[in-house]
């Protein structure tokens, strides 16, 4: 008996990087039924399909907006039972330009607070009532190191992750008791699309964040996120912080050229 048999999952964020290693890792893993999220419906598409031939996991593909109330509130409606899952992985996620806070984009903060915060809190409010009618569940949130040490050009990303912390934190004391753990996971650099969204299709300055270095592939948070669910019962890993060797603080990173 594995530690997913019998479980429906939900991811969101995964079309790509780290929660579609997650999604993968989870259908490896031999969940049940795995429900994944994200915005670009063909991409999602292609990858639940993939997952279901590979694994032989039931994939459902949901196109929904997490920082979109309207939408959640809609598709809670269509689908009353779309949120009942055993674990909620909060992915969805993104950093948007690197302007000096004295210079930033309005739309570029709101963007970030609505999908790092406020998708976080639409998608938990969901969820959680099922799991309560359970009596149990598991909620890990997707954090970052900069929810703890912010950076120049990254005050607004680092708020929002820092909101994260806290969330978790809130979280935990409020399901106190009621058998639903809540984890919050912190990588440092993680080589995905994160850096071609900030830097908004300039491959040239997403390839330099990466360059010279070792970063974390999204299959290594994949793992701690699937070894973080698949702790016994009594256990909760609360917090996670995950650095690539080569990176001993948010700002400090060791390069060598080839
Ligand atoms: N990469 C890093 O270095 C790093 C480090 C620490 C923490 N993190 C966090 O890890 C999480 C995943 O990031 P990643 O590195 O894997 O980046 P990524 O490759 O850009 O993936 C982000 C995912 O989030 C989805 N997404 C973004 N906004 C969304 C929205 N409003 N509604 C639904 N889905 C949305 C994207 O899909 P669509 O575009 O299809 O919607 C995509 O699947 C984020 O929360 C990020 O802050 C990343």
């Amino acid at each position: 008996m594995g530690d997913f048999d019998g479980k429906r999952i939900l991811v969101t964020g995964a079309t790509s990087g780290i929660g579609a290693a997650t999604a993968e890792a989870f259908c490896r893993a031999g969940c049940a039924e795995l429900i994944v999220v994200g915005r670009r419906e063909d991409l999602l598409q292609e990858k639940a399909k993939a997952w279901s031939d590979k694994y032989g996991c039931d994939v459902a593909a949901v196109v929904l907006d997490v920082g979109s109330r309207p939408d959640i509130e809609g598709i809670t409606v269509d689908h009353p039972n779309l949120f009942d899952v055993d674990i909620l992985v909060n992915n969805a996620g993104l950093a948007l330009g690197r302007d000096p806070l004295q210079e930033g984009e309005l739309d570029d903060w709101e963007a970030m607070v609505q999908t790092n915060v406020m998708g976080l809190l639409y998608m938990t409010r969901a969820v959680v009532p099922h799991m309560l009618q359970k009596g149990s569940g598991h909620i890990v949130n997707l954090g970052s190191v900069a929810g703890r040490w912010t950076y120049p050009g990254g005050g607004v990303y680092a708020a929002t992750k820092a909101a994260v912390v806290k969330l978790t934190e809130g979280l935990r004391m409020d399901l106190l008791g009621k058998n639903i753990r809540v984890t919050n996971i912190e990588p440092g650099m993680v080589e995905t699309e994160f850096s071609l969204v900030r830097h908004k299709g300039d491959a040239a300055k997403a390839k330099a964040v990466y360059a010279d270095t070792r970063p974390l592939r999204p299959e290594d948070v994949a793992d701690t996120i699937l070894w973080a669910c698949s702790r016994p019962p009594h256990v909760n890993v609360q917090e996670l912080v995950l650095y690539p060797t080569d990176q001993a603080h948010v700002g400090q990173v060791h390069r060598a050229p080839n």
